[in-house]
């Protein structure tokens, strides 16, 4: 029988959406020079989806949102505050939250863009967590949602057979039911922040005919450099995120980590003397869809019944910036 839980901040409800178009790895072999063999054996991915031409953030976003509104068995007036996470808004204002409050037709309630990369959902958790808390507000959506595709450089094989497109919604509310949050940790380093980067269309590097002939409006990435910080950022995230929490690596039955190579898994699980059969993955479908990853994973898994009452659950992100993030629920 489960116990009986005092209401805390939790997520009751979570919503997904992936565009229809699949680009597998036998599409990219006819762009660049690639193989499916090297990207299956070098990141574990073999498809990801790629938005329509038309097809933004907030119409993924909205899209996921409303199924969670329907899980939690809430109405998009019931929301009290929207937090987007995106790294590719629909426009550089306003923004794409903005643009979910009308689409979802909540009232005129706040709604503001987060931007922390790959780890922006968490950081967007994290705080929906503390506001729920605190009680200054009742019901929070927060949102990962990204068109990758738009800024990846479809003719550079060491990035555009990573990225794909998708969004990812879950509403925090106070509830003995569902992902009741016990820890978190979040973190940065910007002296590391040139190794994954976007450098033209900001207000440093404004674009131009002379920067857009040279790809900078497009991902940069130096993948080496990038996969040894993820890794030891997501194991250091998750120490410090269990540590708070008070529980042992082994009581953890189930992680989802941030989709960005199998290989960076795999030695996260490695480090942390976790089975790998306890980690959620799903970029073989979806390759990496930054700020979306978690919040998709995190629905898939509930909705395959992955996860069963009273387990913990760790989420582990890492992103540009760089960014880290983890977060320690209970079902
Ligand atoms: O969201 C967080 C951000 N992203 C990440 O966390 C990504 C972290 N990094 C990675 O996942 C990996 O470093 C990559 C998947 C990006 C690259 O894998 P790698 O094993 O580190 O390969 P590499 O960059 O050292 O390249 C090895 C070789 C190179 O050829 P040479 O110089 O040895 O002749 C590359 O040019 O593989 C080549 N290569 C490719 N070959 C076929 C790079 N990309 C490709 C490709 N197809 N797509």
């Amino acid at each position: 029988m489960q116990r009986l839980r005092e209401p805390k901040p939790a997520i009751v409800g979570t919503g997904a959406y992936v565009p229809a178009k699949i680009l597998r790895n036998s599409d990219l072999e006819r762009m660049v020079e690639t193989s499916d063999h090297w990207i299956v054996e070098r990141t574990g991915i073999r498809e990801r989806r790629i938005a329509g031409e038309k097809e933004c953030p907030s119409d993924m976003g909205a899209a996921a949102a409303m199924m969670a509104l329907e899980r939690a068995d809430l109405q998009p007036y019931d929301l009290d505050l929207i937090i987007v996470a995106t790294t590719t808004s629909d426009t550089l204002f306003p923004s794409t939250a903005c643009q979910i409050q009308q689409k979802i037709g909540a009232r005129k309630i706040p709604a503001f863009d987060l931007q922390a990369a790959c780890s922006g959902f968490l950081y967007g958790l994290v705080m929906a967590h503390h506001l729920v808390a605190q009680e200054t507000y009742r019901t929070i959506l927060v949102i990962g949602a990204e068109k990758l595709s738009s800024i990846v450089n479809w003719t550079d094989r060491n990035t555009c057979v990573l990225f794909g497109d998708g969004a990812g919604a879950v509403i925090v509310r106070k509830s003995t039911e569902g992902g009741q949050m016990i820890s978190h940790d979040l973190g940065s380093d910007g002296s590391q922040g040139q190794v994954l980067t976007v450098p033209a269309g900001g207000s440093r590097m404004p674009l131009t005919a002379e920067n857009i002939g040279e790809g900078l409006q497009y991902i940069q990435m130096v993948g080496k450099k990038v996969f040894r910080l993820a890794v030891d950022a997501m194991e250091s995230t998750a120490r410090t995120c269990l540590k708070k929490a008070g529980l042992p690596t082994e009581e953890v039955s189930y992680v989802i980590p941030h989709q960005a190579n199998l290989r960076i898994i795999e030695l996260l699980a490695e480090r942390l003397n976790l089975p790998l059969e306890r980690f959620f993955t799903h970029l073989e479908r979806y390759g990496n869809t930054s700020a979306a990853c978690i919040p998709i994973a995190l629905h898939e898994a509930l909705t395959a019944g992955e996860i069963r009452p009273e387990e913990k659950v760790l989420l582990i992100a890492f992103g540009g910036g760089l960014t880290w993030a983890s977060s320690l629920l209970e079902w």
